[in-house]
């Protein structure tokens, strides 16, 4: 007798079936919101600790599953451990975001390593075993990196800024320079999602949370370009290998981004203008979002309206429900409860 593996509604989506309850994560969902994340985090010391200890990187990822019996996992981790593998000083220091020393000249660029160390990476490989043995088969799991674009705003400004101006003013002023930063993170990044499929994730996602200050042309070399090549890099490897973008902001630029990248869905941002996406996006690939996570934190009757926005916008075609950017640590847990059952609610 042959026992065929359970579906995973998540993967039914990207392969090109609609399902007719969407499938429902919420980025970021490892996190301060949950009593039990904090718990785990303060054992752990350090964030990086926490990241690079399998042990714990395995159970913070496992608690929102547990708690909401999500569709997908995604593995814990941060997308600064590109920049930690080629030789950066990341810190994370309490209640401040990340610190690194500013890549933003010419000449500490040509410090930069070209190959990362990737025995400082083996843990993360380590934590997706082991999430991948105990997660239940109807669950997928998601492997992350952050876009080139994005890593390189923190790896040139050496710190999160309000519009990216030290990366903007670098690609301007320096383009040899900052292209070989962005080149670096694209071949490690390949490297590095290559690792994590082999380690047991089902899927990729790429974060590219600043492409939206990007002007058009730029937006077409340092986001748009980049994720392309690491798109091509993985599938060189494995051809069918599935992937997700999320150039947060793109707006009107979505539909070429969709294009020219080959990913198989989009993460969209709860200010994307629905026929657009409906017409121009959704008619291609799946998309994922896009609730304001600031609706979550509202909850009630504004929370109740704007899932049936979500829904009534997207679920007739491919969706993977979502919020629109990360859950925020102050968000109430009775809200995500409510959303997720309101979500599985649907009639579709
Ligand atoms: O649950 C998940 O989604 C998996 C884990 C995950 C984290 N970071 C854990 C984390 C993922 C996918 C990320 C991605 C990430 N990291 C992005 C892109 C996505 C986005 O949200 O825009 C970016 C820009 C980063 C860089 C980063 N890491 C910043 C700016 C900060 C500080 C801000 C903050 O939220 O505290 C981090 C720290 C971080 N990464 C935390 C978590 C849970 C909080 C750290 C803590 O517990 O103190």
């Amino acid at each position: 007798m042959t026992h065929l593996p359970p579906v995973k509604p998540f993967l039914e989506v990207l392969s090109g079936r609609r399902q007719p309850i969407p499938p429902i994560w919420m980025m970021r969902q490892a996190g301060r919101y949950l009593p039990e994340y904090r718990e785990v985090r303060a054992r752990a010391g350090g964030f990086l600790d926490l990241c690079f200890t399998p042990e714990f990187a395995a159970e913070v990822t496992l608690q929102p599953i547990r708690r909401f019996n999500f569709d997908a996992a995604i593995i814990f981790s941060d997308i600064l451990v590109i920049p930690y593998a080629l030789g950066c000083d990341v810190r994370f220091e309490a209640g401040e975001g990340p610190r690194l020393d500013p890549l933003d000249t010419p000449d500490k660029v040509g410090t930069l390593a070209t190959n990362g160390d990737f025995t400082k990476l083996e843990p993360v490989f380590e934590a997706l075993r082991r999430v991948r043995r105990v997660l239940d088969p109807k669950i997928a799991l998601i492997g992350f990196c952050g876009a080139p674009w994005t890593v390189a705003t923190y790896m040139v400004a050496g710190q999160g800024t309000p519009d990216q101006a030290p990366a903007r003013m670098m690609a301007y002023r320096y383009p040899e320079a900052f292209a070989r930063i962005i080149d670096t993170v694209v071949e490690n990044s390949i490297q590095y999602l290559l690792g994590q499929l082999k380690a047991g994730a089902d899927v990729l996602q790429i974060f590219d949370t600043w492409a939206g200050v990007l002007p058009p042309r730029e937006f077409q070399r340092w986001s748009v370009e980049p994720t392309k090549r690491i798109v091509e890099g993985v599938r060189k490897q494995v051809p069918n290998a599935k992937i997700i973008g999320f150039p947060r902001g793109a707006g009107a630029l979505l539909p070429a981004f969709v294009e020219a990248t080959g990913v198989d869905a989009v993460s969209i941002d709860w200010a994307s203008e629905p026929s657009l996406i409906r017409n121009k996006v959704q008619s291609h690939v799946a998309v994922q979002g896009n609730l304001d996570p600031l609706v979550l934190i509202a909850g009630g009757a504004a929370l109740d309206r704007a899932i049936d926005d979500v829904l009534a916008n997207f679920a007739a075609g491919r969706l993977i429900f979502n919020l629109g950017h990360g859950i925020q640590p102050e968000t109430p847990i009775a809200h995500v409860e409510q959303m997720v059952k309101r979500v599985r609610a649907h009639k579709g």
